[in-house]
């Protein structure tokens, strides 16, 4: 991380775990410890019905709340979609967008995600805008080339002014909730490559300031590591931010 340049955010992504019900005592762990969080912004990705329920929890608080997904369409006959604006109307200050489980599970396309970039930004909501490359593309040698395709289609045709405004989030689809962490200098090689995208897309200035996070299998134990690398600012956690005591652990290792 580089916290001359940019801002180092650690976002919790709760996937369909944690009811409304449940989110106060969480909420209780975290805020209890969160007054000494300095150097980084902490915003936790919640189901978008819990989401009420964590703004109300954590009102107050430094921590910001986030959807996990956004409609690509503005409002209309799309049922069962949240709309950008019903987020932000409803708290929400980020939304993460191309999860790979969303991108695999919902068939979300590259021209989707970069729908729902748009809209978000529009919108006036962080995104969190994830890449990665599968197990067998990451075996032949393929992620370089992949991730770099990926990030160049989520920001078509978004302008620098409001890309500065996004985050991008770095996951190897064969870390996710495998245990199998990327090894720093896989992550770091990527995340580097990411923000050569950046500079040939927007220069220099607008490349340096974007936050790039890692995601996959980072915990306590492994995300100083990843975060003392240069081009990581951040992380994305799935699976250590369940446990609020392991979530509190990843922001203190980065406000080392
Ligand atoms: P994980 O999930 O930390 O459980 O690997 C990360 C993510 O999917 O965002």
């Amino acid at each position: 991380m580089n916290r001359k340049y940019r801002k180092t955010v650690i976002a919790g992504n709760w996937k369909m775990n944690i009811l409304p019900s449940e989110v106060k005592p969480y909420a209780e762990i975290l805020k209890a410890a969160a007054g000494r969080v300095k150097f980084c912004d902490v915003v936790i990705c919640a189901p978008a019905v819990v989401i009420p329920a964590a703004v109300k929890a954590f009102k107050d608080t430094r921590i910001s709340i986030g959807a996990q997904d956004v409609s690509e369409h503005d409002a209309g006959a799309y049922t069962g979609e949240v709309s950008a604006a019903q987020l932000k109307d409803a708290g929400a200050k980020y939304v993460i967008i191309g999860h790979s489980e969303c991108r695999e599970y919902h068939g979300e396309t590259d021209r989707a995600v970069n729908g729902k970039v748009k809209v978000a930004l529009e919108t006036g909501l962080t995104p969190i805008v994830c890449v990665g490359e599968t197990l067998w593309q990451h075996e032949a040698g393929a992620s370089l080339d992949l991730v770099r395709a990926q990030v160049k289609s989520a920001l078509y045709g978004i302008p620098a002014e409001k890309a500065r405004k996004l985050i991008l989030a770095y996951e190897p689809i064969w870390a996710i909730g495998t245990g199998m962490t990327a090894t720093p200098a896989h992550a770091q090689e990527i995340c580097s490559q990411m923000r050569a995208v950046l500079r040939e897309m927007y220069g220099a200035r607008i490349a340096r300031a974007i936050t790039i996070q890692y995601g996959g299998s980072m915990n306590p134990g492994n995300a100083a590591e990843l975060l003392a690398q240069p081009d990581i600012d951040g992380g994305l956690i799935g699976g250590a931010s369940l446990d609020a005591e392991k979530f509190l652990a990843i922001i203190q290792a980065a406000n080392q």
